[in-house]
């Protein structure tokens, strides 16, 4: 079929290009040119596993192509998948004008009837103001408009995966020739026929994905709906890791026998720094004012709003409480991005914790694998490392706020010789407490219980360390 994708963010990447893996010829277009031109040379402007590969694949198979000229897009197109963004506005609701942009554009442009499908997360009953507005801005006769929904559930840094191996595909529709055409279009990935560039054509087997086919307003409202849940999960995740400091307890041994309940599932349990990126933090603060604007009282997710700001005012209280005055600490930070495998650093807790600490006067050195561009561009007066160890070099306290695997994998005992005090305080529970006390740190997280382990390894050059507790 041919597909015209509008946006070329990750999410209008991502589906452009599984969608043409899948066998449908694409065009993806948007309004910044110069994407366009960096996506033409081949250069994927995000980093998101597999998806450079995929998508230098299909684009020599002339399956996906990219286009400046959105009104040539969407003429040659029988579906229109809207990716662009949806930030958030002063007062929390998303902003819809790229929407609304992108409404006149198919409106005025088609000539042939079009399926038109929200891709982008929107509050509900968007998809009846897009029906709206594509009736209002028509001008050209046999331009009919099947408006449908069909949220996406990737995740940065597996979005591939999430795309070509979905536990659900969610179609919002009012008739049945939009949810036909949603199906031939889906087909192959119901049924497993493209090039799976995650297993290598070894894709474990899994149960098929479920088909759910609902109203247009229930499909926005799932997405909403998921997103905050997971977000609440985390939160709760999290006070529980408080209460575990209060009473001695250990978070990682309570989420895993909590986890093991199928009710509760194992997985958005871990406690830390809380929830960043483009996603949840907007999504809960969209879904909390659809309940205002609707009037049901949603305190409940407000609250876990609440519980997720909190988060980076306990750690940086877990750092002063560490280091006493943080004025003048030479602070090493490992991990930028607001979750690992991605380069995205929108809402990153990291961002906060940078912009306390400067403001502490606190001298900054970090480092992340793929997020340290454009964190530099933030800040320029932090200092950026080509290697995790440079951190440490003479480091006060050594920070990890993201949860990247490599860090897990650091040479801990070097590092240990290379810090001024060899102090680590772990937003995200990377580190095996133990281990870090074996080793000689004094070790800092959240919800676990730092228990006293005999120094085994320490250099002369530092002051003996002792266990100090998370909450001390
Ligand atoms: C999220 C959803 O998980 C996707 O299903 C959804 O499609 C996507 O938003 C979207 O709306 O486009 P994403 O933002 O990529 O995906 O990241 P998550 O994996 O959900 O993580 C969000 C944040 O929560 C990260 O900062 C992560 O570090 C944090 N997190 C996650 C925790 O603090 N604890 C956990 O247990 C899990």
């Amino acid at each position: 079929m041919r597909i015209s994708v509008i946006g070329c963010g990750y999410v209008g990447l991502v589906t452009g290009t599984c969608l043409a893996e899948a066998g449908h010829e694409v065009v993806c277009t948007d309004n910044d040119p110069k994407r366009i031109a960096t996506l033409k040379a081949g250069v994927v402007p995000i980093y998101e596993p597999h998806l450079d590969a995929m998508l230098a694949a299909n684009f020599r198979m002339n399956r996906l192509s990219f286009t400046s000229d959105a009104g040539e897009a969407v003429r040659s197109a029988e579906a229109i998948f809207i990716c662009v963004g949806t930030p958030p506005l002063e007062n929390g609701e998303a902003d819809l004008s790229a929407i609304d942009d992108v409404a006149r554009l198919i409106a005025t442009e088609s000539a042939t009837p079009k399926l038109v499908v929200e891709k982008s997360t929107v509050p509900a009953q968007t998809g009846q103001q897009l029906k709206r507005a594509l009736g209002v801005y028509s001008r050209k006769a046999g331009a009919e408009f099947r408006v449908a929904s069909n949220p996406e559930f990737l995740r940065e840094g597996t979005a591939v995966e999430d795309f070509l191996h979905p536990d659900r595909i969610v179609l919002g529709v009012e008739d049945h020739a939009s949810e036909n055409q949603l199906l031939e279009i889906y087909r192959p990935i119901l049924e497993a026929r493209f090039r799976c560039p995650v297993h290598m054509g070894a894709c474990p087997s899994t149960q098929p994905p479920k088909l759910v086919v609902t109203t247009i307003n229930s499909a926005e409202l799932i997405k909403h709906a998921s997103n905050s849940f997971l977000a609440m999960k985390i939160s709760y995740a999290n006070m529980i890791a408080d209460l575990c400091e209060k009473v001695g307890a250990d978070i990682n041994e309570v989420t895993r026998a909590m986890g093991l309940d199928p009710r509760i599932g194992s997985r958005f349990l871990a406690a830390g720094l809380g929830f960043g990126g483009f996603c949840l933090p907007k999504d809960v603060q969209a879904f909390i004012r659809l309940a205002e604007r609707t009037g049901v009282d949603f305190s409940m997710l407000k609250e876990a709003e609440r519980v997720n700001k909190r988060r980076i005012d306990l750690f940086l209280e877990k750092i002063r409480q560490a280091l006493w005055v943080v004025k003048d600490k030479q602070v090493g930070v490992l991990g930028l991005a607001f979750k690992a495998n991605t380069d995205d650093i929108r809402f990153a807790p990291s961002l906060e914790v940078i912009r306390r600490l400067l403001a502490e006067g606190a001298q900054v050195r970090a480092y992340d694998q793929e997020a340290m561009d454009r964190t530099s561009a933030i800040f320029p007066q932090i200092q950026c490392c080509r290697e995790p160890h440079e951190v440490a070099r003479d480091a006060d306290a050594l920070l990890i706020l993201t949860e990247w695997e490599e860090f897990r994998q650091l040479d801990w005992e070097r590092i240990y010789k290379l810090m001024a005090r060899p102090l680590v305080i772990d937003g995200r529970n990377l580190l095996d407490p133990k281990a870090m006390l074996e080793r000689g740190f004094e070790y800092h997280s959240f919800g676990q219980p730092v228990e006293t382990v005999p120094v085994r390894f320490v250099p002369a050059q530092h002051p003996k360390v002792s266990a100090v507790s998370a909450s001390a």
